[in-house]
This record gives C-alpha cells, structure tokens and sequence, in this order.
C-alpha cells in the first residue's frame, strides 16, 4: 500500500519534494545501516552485523519506509506478540528531513499498519526528551514501563540508547 503524505511536504528550490510512506515497503540493507547510524549516532552496521531485511522479514509484524524520491528519509519497525500488542522500535528520520512532520507520519502509517493487522494496542518506550513527540504528536497515552539492559549480542554499540540497540 502506497499512501502519500498529504500535499507536498516542502520545496527544494521551487520543486515539490513529497514524501511517500509505504507499510512493508522495500528496502536495502545499507540505507537503513546508514539511516540507523546517523539516528542513533552507532558505526554504519553491515549486513552482516545487521541484516534489517532477513530480521524485519522474520521478528516484525511489519514496518515503514518513508522516501522523497528513490531516498530514504524515514524508517520504523513494529514488533508484535503475534496477536494484539505491536511494539515501535528504531523510529528514525533523516536529519535533511526532520520537523516536516515525517516521523508523526511514519508512527500514524504504522499505527494503521497494526491495527489492520488486529492489534489492539500499540507500544513504544522512549527517553524523556522525546515526550512532546510520542505523546504530543504522535497521541500516545503515558504509562509506565520498565526496562532490563541485557548482555549485549556481541555488537560494538558506542552510544547505546532505548529504541537504538538491536535486538538479540
Ligand atoms: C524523533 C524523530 C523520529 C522525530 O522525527 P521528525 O520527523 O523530526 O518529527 P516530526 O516532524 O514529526 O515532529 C512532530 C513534533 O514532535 C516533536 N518532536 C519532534 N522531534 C523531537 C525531538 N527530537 N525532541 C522533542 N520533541 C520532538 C515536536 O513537537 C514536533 O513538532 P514541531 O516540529 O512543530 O516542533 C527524529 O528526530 C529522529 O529520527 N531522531 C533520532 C532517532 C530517535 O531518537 N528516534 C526515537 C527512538 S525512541
């Protein structure tokens, strides 16, 4: 499914630059390494250290991809129990693309992604900073939530940070 974001999001140089975000789009793993390390400030994995593609395709109920033209702007995973919780994790959009609305829109694209799906609730956990974002403009309730920092599986984190780390 390809829904573009409403209206032109900005111009560059008098031309329209539209975002387009498709549930389970396609996706290299190189463009999501380098995403994921301009987001979370890590090395540029390979995809022999992360293979988004094999793991998303595995572990994920389904994810966004957000571009402007063939480039990635924006990227979410959604996890799940197989049945009605979906999580968020490794919300990320480029920093050419940030305060345009691209992350809200890839959260609300991935809300309809679950909710399709059956599922009744969707999760995220997030650093304090990132309140007006999740709560404000993506209209998450706040909850309480809990977190275990678990052996790492071997990768070379430099800054780890919630939402950052990949899973096990
Ligand atoms: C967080 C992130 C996804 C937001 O993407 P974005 O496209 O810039 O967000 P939006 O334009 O949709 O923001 C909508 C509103 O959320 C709030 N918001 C966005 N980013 C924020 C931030 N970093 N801190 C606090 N509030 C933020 C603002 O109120 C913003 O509205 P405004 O632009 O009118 O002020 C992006 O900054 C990012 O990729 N950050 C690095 C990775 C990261 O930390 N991801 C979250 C992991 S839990």
């Amino acid at each position: 499914m390809v829904s573009p974001c409403g209206p032109a999001a900005r111009t560059d140089y008098g031309r329209a630059v539209t975002t387009i975000f498709t549930w389970r789009g396609g996706f290299a793993n190189a463009e999501v390494n380098s995403l994921h390390a301009e987001a979370f400030q890590t090395k540029v994995f390979d995809e022999s250290e992360w293979n988004w593609v094999a793991l998303t395709r595995r572990h994920s109920l389904g994810w966004v991809v957000a571009r402007q033209g063939d480039g990635l702007v924006g990227f979410v995973n959604v996890l799940w129990d197989g049945l009605v919780h979906a999580w968020l994790q490794d919300t990320m959009v480029a920093r050419r693309a940030r305060g345009e609305g691209i992350g809200a829109a890839l959260v609300a694209h991935a809300r309809d992604g679950a909710k399709a799906a059956g599922c009744e609730y969707l999760h995220v956990d997030f650093d304090d900073h990132l309140r007006p974002f999740y709560l404000g403009a993506c209209g998450f309730a706040p909850t309480s939530a809990g977190l275990l920092v678990l052996e790492r599986a071997g990768l070379d984190l430099s800054a780890p940070t919630i939402g950052g780390a990949p899973e096990a």
